[in-house]
């Protein structure tokens, strides 16, 4: 009886200990920090290990709209963004299609966050794009048209540096209301940069980064800083977008594409802070009582990045999300750090259907340009409620 209560004890002590050990590894309480900026929230995917797209909603809505044919802006194709463009279960990473014309249409690509409370950030996307002409292969952070800001990839711009110098480039954009005066032409502003990439993007994965602060947008290629953009800052909510299209215009996409083109998202890692003030208090609530707590690792080192224009993917494994380094932090950055960063995602996905906290918020100002809302948004607070008990419940009986 002694004995049977001895190990029963031991077995208890064993899986609080393994629960505490489960809960800090899965929180960094005091949120993410970048050089010397601080976010509270991240959202993690690792799309290798994405089976069915429906483990992703909650975290991510599949968009399904159309755009017509304008002959008056000179877009000869409708673009028409299907839910049967985005493709999982590929050990590659999340496949987004543009399709051959079908008559006067394009069929196209798009997911975006289903949070839309996202204000500022390191948003860092890891991609393969297509080397079939005619696409735009884009990874953004979207409010409005004229608050908006994007890396894009033009399958047509890559007729340089495929084998040499110099070479293919990245269109870094913020759309404003500067930009919106002249008719959505970014290249009119002082917002619009190309980086000459010594790489093919669509050779191998690289990671493309957007750091977001109030102060300027930063733009990172495999985790070097390659330009900085200080005006038409925009400064409220919204959320992250992949896509990738076609509308036939020869000013843009170009195309369309003569075969299906893909483009391959290996992860996501969008670290940020949220707009919404019950979201704000519940992450200080977070942070103190982990602080008073005596807890190590409150803030996670997600990496500076460096912007010597040496740093390749370095010592931070970039391979999916089992990095505990998150990428961020390249070989000859000199601060990489051992501070685990949780592998994705930091959210449950898709648990059961209550509602998330974000999802009520008001969908903001979209314009059809990006879609409407996607019906579906999972819950995530029933399993994270689930995880904060037995947090709690560990924490308390030690
Ligand atoms: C994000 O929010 C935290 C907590 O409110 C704040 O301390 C931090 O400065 C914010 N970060 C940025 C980049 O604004
Ligand atoms: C996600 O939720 C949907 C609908 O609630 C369900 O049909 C599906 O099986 C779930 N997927 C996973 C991976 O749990
Ligand atoms: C776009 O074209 C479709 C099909 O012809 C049509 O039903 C729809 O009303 C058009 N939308 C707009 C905004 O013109
Ligand atoms: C893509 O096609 C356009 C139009 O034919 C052409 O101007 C451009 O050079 C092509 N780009 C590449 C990378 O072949
Ligand atoms: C990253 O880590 C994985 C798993 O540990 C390993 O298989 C892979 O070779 C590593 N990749 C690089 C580039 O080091
Ligand atoms: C590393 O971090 C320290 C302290 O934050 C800083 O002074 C130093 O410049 C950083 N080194 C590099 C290579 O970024």
């Amino acid at each position: 009886m002694a004995k049977l209560h001895h190990i029963s004890a031991f077995n208890t002590i064993l899986y609080i200990l393994t629960l505490t050990n489960l809960c800090q590894s899965q929180s960094c309480p005091c949120g993410y920090s970048v050089g010397n900026s601080v976010f509270t929230e991240a959202m993690e995917t690792d799309f290798t290990q994405v089976q069915s797209l429906n483990s992703i909603i909650g975290d991510w809505q599949v968009q399904d709209w159309r755009s017509n044919a304008s002959a008056d802006a000179n877009i000869p194709y409708n673009r028409v963004t299907q839910y049967a463009n985005v493709i999982a279960g590929n050990s590659q990473g999340l496949q987004m299609m543009v399709r051959t014309a079908s008559d006067d249409s394009i069929g196209c690509s798009e997911i975006r966050t289903a949070r839309n409370d996202i204000k500022f950030g390191s948003f860092r996307i890891n991609m393969k794009t297509t080397p079939i002409n005619g696409t735009c292969a884009a990874f953004f952070w979207y409010q409005d048209d004229a608050h908006e800001i994007d890396v894009e990839i033009l399958s047509r711009e890559l007729t340089t540096g495929l084998d040499g110098t110099p070479g293919p480039v990245a269109n870094l954009v913020i759309h404003s209301p500067e930009s919106q005066a002249a008719g959505f032409d970014a290249s009119k502003t002082n917002s619009f940069m190309k980086d000459t990439m010594d790489w093919n993007p669509t050779k191998d994965f690289h990671e493309y980064r957007v750091d977001w602060l109030a102060d300027g947008v930063q733009f990172y290629t495999d985790n070097s800083k390659v330009k900085q953009m200080t005006n038409n800052v925009p400064e409220n909510p919204g959320r992250v977008f992949i896509n990738h299209w076609s509308n036939g215009s020869p000013g843009w996409s170009g195309g369309p594409p003569k075969e299906d083109a893909t483009m391959w998202v290996r992860y996501t890692r969008l670290y940020f802070n949220s707009s919404d003030p019950k979201l704000v208090q519940s992450a200080e609530k977070r942070c103190s009582a982990a602080r008073s707590k005596g807890s190590k690792n409150l803030v996670c080192d997600i990496g500076g990045g460096s912007n010597n224009g040496g740093g390749n993917n370095g010592g931070g494994n970039t391979s999916g999300g089992n990095s505990n380094n998150g990428g961020g932090t390249g070989s000859n950055g000199g601060n990489s750090s051992s501070v685990f960063v949780p592998s994705s995602p930091v959210l449950p996905t898709n648990s059961s259907g209550s509602s998330s906290s974000w999802a009520d918020l008001p969908d903001g100002s979209d314009s059809d340009k990006k879609g409407a809302a996607s019906p579906q948004l999972g819950g995530n607070v029933g399993a994270l409620l689930a995880l904060s008990f037995l947090c709690i419940v560990s924490v308390h009986f030690i």
